[in-house]
């Protein structure tokens, strides 16, 4: 019998914790949090809080990849990332790391961005639609020969954020995806960022300086590896002495 998932609940992390191999203390402890389909959540931390070690987590990176200790569960749509290969996750949440040469692994721009698709059996007339999509819709047509390389950071986050929406995943991590880009292909991410929750996706946005604020639903403060203030961004960004004392200039 087939139980469909009924509930409006894309993402669920129950008492995650994580330490990584070479530590003796945690990095994430005990979070839990759940993310409804369609809803935006920012996710704002000074360096060092714990923000990439929770994106790994949300997409499976942890545990199949890094090998430290991972305690609790996340679900992505009802399945425990435990028990998920990464090859079918990634047609249901989709990453753009905060690091794009880990994700750049092709000789051209196009590979990069067709690598995904053909690991997914897609017809080649398809993917070679959708590359040409992709890459009209985040403004990098001009560099499809280019080797991902040899391109700048911000060309390269714009690169890695192409070969994420080539799959059209239900969910969207970004993690500092905004951080190199100048101000023309800021403004063209965040408004590609609106059209995305418009038309359902749901967003995981990290972004220390809130450059894409007015995308969330809702915020959390994470500190020392624990969420220390979660809520609407309004109830969040307006408690000035809150933001003040956990120096979070924004
Ligand atoms: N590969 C690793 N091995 C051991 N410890 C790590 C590793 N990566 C991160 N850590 C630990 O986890 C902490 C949190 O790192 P993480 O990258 O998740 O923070 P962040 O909030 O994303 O920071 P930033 O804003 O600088 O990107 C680090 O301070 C470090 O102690
Ligand atoms: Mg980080």
């Amino acid at each position: 019998m087939v139980v469909e998932n009924t509930n409006t609940e894309i993402l669920k992390v129950e008492h995650l914790s994580y330490t990584y191999k070479a530590n003796t203390q945690p990095t994430l402890k005990d979070i839990s949090f759940k993310v409804g389909k369609g809803e935006s959540l920012g996710i704002i931390g000074l360096n060092g809080s714990g923000k990439t070690t929770l994106s790994y987590c949300l997409c499976g990176i942890i545990p199949h990849y890094l090998k430290g200790v991972m305690e609790g569960n996340v679900f992505i749509d009802g399945k425990n990332t435990r028990q998920t290969p990464l090859y079918e996750m990634s047609s249901k949440i989709g990453i753009v790391l905060q690091d794009p040469n880990i994700q750049l692994l092709m000789p051209t721009v196009e590979d990069d961005i067709a690598f995904a698709l053909e690991n997914h059996n897609i017809p080649r007339e398809e993917i070679k639609k959708t590359v040409y999509q992709v890459m009209e819709l985040v403004g990098i047509t001009a560099l499809k020969h280019e080797n991902p390389n040899n391109l700048s950071g911000g060309e390269k986050q714009l690169v890695a954020l192409a070969t994420v929406l080539a799959l059209n995943p239900s969910i969207i991590v970004f993690d500092e995806s905004l951080s190199m880009l100048d101000d023309l292909a800021t403004n063209r991410i965040i408004s590609l960022m609106e059209r995305l929750k418009q038309s359902g996706t749901t967003l995981i946005i990290i972004d220390h300086t809130c450059k894409a604020l007015g995308i969330y639903d809702k915020i959390f403060v994470l500190e020392k590896g624990e969420i220390i203030r979660r809520g609407t961004k309004e109830s969040v960004l307006e408690d000035k002495l809150f933001l003040e004392k956990h120096k979070i200039f924004l």
